[in-house]
């Protein structure tokens, strides 16, 4: 492992408090108008608005209050500016989006499936729109770490918003491998470990479903990188705690939950699955209740910060996430039927925080959180809640 370094960062701040220590907030929160509903159109930008940027102006200048507080540290000098970044796979790599908002605004970018060798991908059909979400099996097709590195290393290092690195792998040593390459490159501000992989030394199944696995994948990248390590949870286990706490142990610095839940669709004669890889992930609206169960969990286990995604379409989800404990969020499916989303809520949470008379948004973590951590039960998983 090299040595200690700084990463890309916006201003430092104190480490965000871990959620035990922070007092609950005194106004609730209103629930504000719902967004469109989202429509996928595959991992590619929304068309349409793509000859002027949306430069949304920031919220302290439009209400004309004092600046509010937005930062938020990830650990291992990962400070971003703000709480809401947008989801690996939903946002590609950034560029694509850059003449369509206001891309330096985010709290941070994580871009696509990154793998240690090109990918083509799934067969297609890939995606499909389902009630209050999506389905999507792209496969994690991308150009491999190198390429990677090659084709957009050198502009994010121009950004000021930091790019983090969604790195998935079949193997432990794909992993290392990719994280290996990734340290130390210009303009890579961290990584975010997509465990929902096939773990092909353990007979196919995920290292996301196994805290063993997750443990040993996650404490082999940490030995062999100093980048900030976010490890990303996955909704499709029984009980997660004992994997987040593992991930934990492992050294991960942050923890991101959710990724997409396992389904199926059926193709239009009833003659077989829609998908070409029959199976998908759901995202969207739909998962939101579950994100927040995992979070809600995860974040009474660990003292590392958890950042919560799924179905984030407007403030109010930004909120709750807060709410059970979450100190950022990912926004993501809701980004193909609006991109300008994520830029906006930042706003959003500004004005949230100032009409609450805030001067930062820490106040609003883990109000909805149990005032004293009890025992773990199996709450989460039984039939009858
Ligand atoms: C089209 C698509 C591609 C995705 N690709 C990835 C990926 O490469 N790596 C990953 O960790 N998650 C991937 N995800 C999962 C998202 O990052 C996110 O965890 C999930 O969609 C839940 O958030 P949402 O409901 O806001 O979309 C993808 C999601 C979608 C919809």
């Amino acid at each position: 492992m090299k040595a200690k370094k700084r990463v890309v960062t916006a201003r430092p701040t104190a480490r965000t408090p871990t959620v035990r220590k922070i007092k609950p907030a005194i106004v609730p929160a209103p629930r504000v108008a719902a967004s469109a509903r989202p429509s996928p159109s595959l991992d590619k930008p929304a068309r349409g608005s793509r000859s002027s940027v949306v430069a949304v102006a920031p919220a302290v200048d439009a209400l004309g209050g004092g600046e509010v507080d937005l930062s938020v540290d990830l650990g291992r000098g990962l400070v971003l500016p703000n709480p809401i970044l947008v989801a690996s796979g939903t946002f590609g790599y950034g560029i694509e989006y850059g003449d369509v908002v206001d891309i330096q605004r985010l709290g941070a970018i994580c871009c696509k499936g990154t793998t240690l060798k090109a990918r083509i991908g799934n067969p297609t059909p890939r995606v499909t729109e389902t009630p209050g979400g999506m389905l999507n099996s792209i496969g994690l097709q991308n150009p491999g770490v190198d390429a990677v590195i090659e084709k957009y290393g050198k502009t994010w290092s121009g950004w000021k918003v930091p790019v983090i690195v969604n790195v998935a792998g079949e193997s432990i040593a794909d992993y290392v491998e990719c994280a290996r390459r990734l340290d130390g490159q210009p303009g890579v501000a961290g990584i975010e470990l997509n465990i929902s992989c096939p773990n092909v030394g353990k007979g196919g199944l995920q290292f996301a479903i196994d805290a063993e696995a997750a443990g040993a994948v996650t404490a082999a990248v940490r030995r062999a990188t100093d980048l900030p390590l976010l490890v990303k949870l996955s909704p499709n286990v029984a009980d997660v705690r004992p994997i987040a706490r593992a991930i934990a142990d492992a050294g991960a610095d942050a923890l991101t939950a959710i990724n997409t839940l396992s389904g199926i669709a059926v193709g239009p004669a009833r003659s077989r699955p829609l998908l070409g890889n029959i199976y998908g992930g759901l995202s969207g609206p739909a998962i939101k209740p579950v994100a927040l169960r995992v979070v809600y969990e995860a974040s009474q286990v660990v003292d590392i910060p958890v950042v919560a995604i799924g179905g984030v379409t407007e403030l109010a989800d930004v909120l709750d996430y807060l709410a059970v404990g979450a100190v950022a969020v990912q926004v993501g499916t809701a980004i193909f039927a609006d991109p300008t989303l994520p830029a906006r809520l930042v706003d959003e949470l500004g004005a949230e925080c100032r009409r609450r008379g805030l001067d930062d948004y820490r106040p609003l973590i883990g109000t909805a959180l149990p005032k004293r951590a009890g025992p773990p039960s199996a709450k989460g998983v039984e039939y009858r809640p």
